[in-house]
């Protein structure tokens, strides 16, 4: 059902249903990309540790670091485009519910709407996850001793951190589990971004349904390996 408001053009694409599975691809999208970017710099756990002791990630922390107004900015716009993407999914919910408040009897040949419920449900899920990572690794309020090492240069030792983290099973297994989601919940919206767009023409059908479980595999992957490696000692022995 489409509620469209008449006027200017931001108020009708952010009334409609349309509209704002559209505001819901955008932002979709932004979060792909820093989840994909953000998973490819983490990888550099898994590289050996160089002679001077100051491993690539900790230098690679400490670049970010170094760019202040460029990455407060970055931060800003996920925030702004995660915040935006949970209330439009609230909303777009919300009216699913209002235009059937009686619900289905049974859901054998209806697709969309058990996987709305499961979206909203991991999303939500995905949500408590991320507040919980940034208070563990951005804030360290969660393992504070972890958090406050530093090399003798005085350059904050994300790898120690990383691997104090994850030597507890306790958060290894929370890591774990919550990719997974992360992985299955971008399984589907991937392809509906490509459905919403209008890009899943039967031309490339064939294509774009490959993208999707290929995007879910790789985050899963990369990020249940990282928190397994230093489960299992593969990575950070020497850390001590
Ligand atoms: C095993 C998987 C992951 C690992 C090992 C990991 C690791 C890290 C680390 C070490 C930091 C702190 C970087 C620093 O302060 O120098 C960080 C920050 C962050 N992570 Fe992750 N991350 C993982 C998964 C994710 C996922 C799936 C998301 C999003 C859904 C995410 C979103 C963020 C955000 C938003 C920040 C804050 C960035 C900032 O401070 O500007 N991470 N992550």
């Amino acid at each position: 059902m489409s509620s469209a408001t008449p006027g200017n053009p931001i108020a009708r694409l952010f009334g409609s249903t349309i509209g704002l599975k559209v505001v819901m691809a955008v932002t979709g999208v932004i979060w792909v990309g820093f989840v994909l970017g953000h998973m490819v710099g983490n990888l550099q756990i898994f590289l050996p540790m160089p002679e001077d002791g100051v491993h690539a990630i900790n230098k690679y922390a400490a670049m970010l670091k170094s760019t202040g107004g460029v990455l407060w900015a970055v931060r800003l716009g996920l925030l702004a485009a995660f915040a935006t993407h949970v209330w439009a999914a609230i909303t777009l919910s919300g009216r699913n519910k209002a235009a059937r408040p009686v619900g289905y009897d049974r859901y054998d040949n209806i697709q969309s709407k058990p996987s709305s419920n499961y979206m909203l449900i991991s999303g939500l899920v995905i949500l408590g996850f991320l507040l919980f990572h940034i208070a563990h690794f951005t804030m360290g309020v969660v393992q504070p001793d972890a958090y406050s090492r530093h090399l003798p240069n005085g350059m904050h030792d994300v790898y120690t951190m990383f691997v104090l983290g994850f030597r507890n099973p306790v958060f290894a297994v929370l890591y774990m589990v919550s990719n997974v989601l992360v992985g299955l919940h971008l399984h589907h919206a991937v392809s509906s971004m490509f459905q919403t767009l209008g890009l899943r023409t039967p031309g490339y059908r064939g294509l774009i349904d490959k993208i999707s479980p290929a995007v879910a595999a790789v985050v899963i992957v990369g990020n249940v390996l990282m928190p397994l490696a230093v489960l299992v000692g593969v990575i950070g022995r020497s850390v001590s």
